[in-house]
Formats: C-alpha cells, sequence, structure tokens
C-alpha cells in the first residue's frame, strides 16, 4: 500500500528532475536563432571590436572633446560610422557584451573546428555568464560617466575572456576540455 502511494510522488520527482534538466540545458533553437556564424566569427563580430572601444576607455577620456580639424578629413563612410560618439561608444559597447550571451549559448552553435560549441559544459556557461555580470557593471559605470571605473572594470572583462580562452581556446582539440 505505502509503496504505491509512493509510486506517483517518485514518478512526480522523477518528471520534475527530468525538467530541470531540461530547463539548465540550453534551449534547442528555433529557426529563426539557428546560428548564422560559428563561435569564432561571432568572437570577431561582437566580443572582439566591442571589448577594444571599452579597452580604448583606459587611454582616451570619452567625454573629451573631439580633436579639432578631424571633421574635414573624414570620408563619408567614417562619417556614418562616427554618428554616436563620446560615452556612447562604450555604453553600447557595454550593451553588447551584457547582452551576447543567449548568443554565445546557442546550442546548435558550432566551432570553428566543425565541434559543438561546449555550452553543456558548466565552467563554460559559468564563464559566459561572467562575461554577462562585468559587461552590465561596464554597462552601469558607462551611464555614470566614470572613465576610471569603466577603465578598471575593464581588466576584470579581460579576465572574463582569458578565463575562458584558457581552457576552450586552445591550439590543439579547441573547443574541447
Ligand atoms: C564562454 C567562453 C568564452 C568567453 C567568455 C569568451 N570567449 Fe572568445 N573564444 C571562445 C572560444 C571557445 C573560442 C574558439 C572558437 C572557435 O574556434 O570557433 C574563442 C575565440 C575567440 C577569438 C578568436 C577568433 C579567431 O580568429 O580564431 C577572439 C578574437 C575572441 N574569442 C575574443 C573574445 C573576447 C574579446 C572575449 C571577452 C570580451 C571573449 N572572446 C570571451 C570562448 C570564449
Amino acid at each position: 500500500m505505502r509503496l504505491s502511494k509512493l509510486a506517483p510522488i517518485l514518478a512526480a520527482a522523477v518528471f520534475l528532475a527530468a525538467f530541470t534538466t531540461i530547463a539548465a540545458t540550453p534551449v534547442a533553437a528555433s529557426e529563426n536563432e539557428e546560428p548564422v556564424g560559428n563561435l569564432a566569427e561571432l568572437m570577431r563580430a561582437i566580443l572582439f571590436p566591442n571589448s577594444n572601444f571599452l579597452f580604448d576607455v583606459q587611454t582616451t577620456d570619452p567625454g573629451a572633446p573631439p580633436e579639432a580639424g578631424s571633421e574635414d578629413d573624414r570620408s563619408a563612410s567614417s562619417l556614418f560610422s562616427g554618428i554616436y560618439t563620446g560615452w556612447k561608444v562604450p555604453q553600447q559597447a557595454a550593451l553588447a557584451l551584457a547582452e551576447v550571451e543567449p548568443l554565445i549559448m546557442n546550442a546548435e552553435r558550432k566551432c570553428e573546428n566543425g565541434k559543438d560549441a561546449p555550452v553543456a559544459n558548466e565552467d563554460y556557461q559559468k564563464w559566459a555568464k561572467q562575461l554577462t555580470d562585468v559587461a552590465k557593471r561596464i554597462y552601469a559605470a558607462a551611464h555614470e560617466e566614470d572613465q576610471e571605473k569603466v577603465s578598471d572594470l575593464t581588466n576584470e572583462l579581460a579576465g572574463a575572456c582569458e578565463d575562458c580562452h584558457a581552457v576552450y581556446r586552445k591550439y590543439q582539440d579547441r573547443c574541447r576540455r
């Protein structure tokens, strides 16, 4: 009697455990979430340029007036690329990094060598979150227009990139532990 009463509870527990596992692993990509590029391309397109905008804050005050005369030598394309200037540059860069985690974690993402990106690995997940965390703090500091704070946080940002790269961006057996 006792056992049969327990059975549905056990079944529910097993069901919940299974459900928790599903929830913890990355959700399957719907059609419009299908990755366009591999992980290296994503890094080059979003993480590399945007982190460089932030590293620039260490040496250049985004609040400083633009250098005199620079407007004259702008080509049409650099005119467009220069529409958002000053503190908007690091604010936008931090935003891009703060929101990139779902793209890094996309379950369908491949690495350049054709292997699956290690999205199921806990350390990889932890380091992707670490990147989001520091990028959010940089976003806040960039809105405070605090050059020193942003500069200090870029050291943590570099650390967030490094931690994951040390394990997964190796020359041999890349994207595997
Ligand atoms: C969660 C893990 C992780 C984080 C965080 C991470 N990367 Fe990467 N990165 C990788 C992996 C894995 C590769 C190798 C990808 C491949 O070979 O497809 C890589 C490759 C790269 C590449 C090389 C692309 C090439 O030309 O081969 C660059 C550049 C890069 N990352 C920049 C960054 C920057 C900048 C940051 C921090 C702002 C960062 N990454 C954060 C995992 C990460």
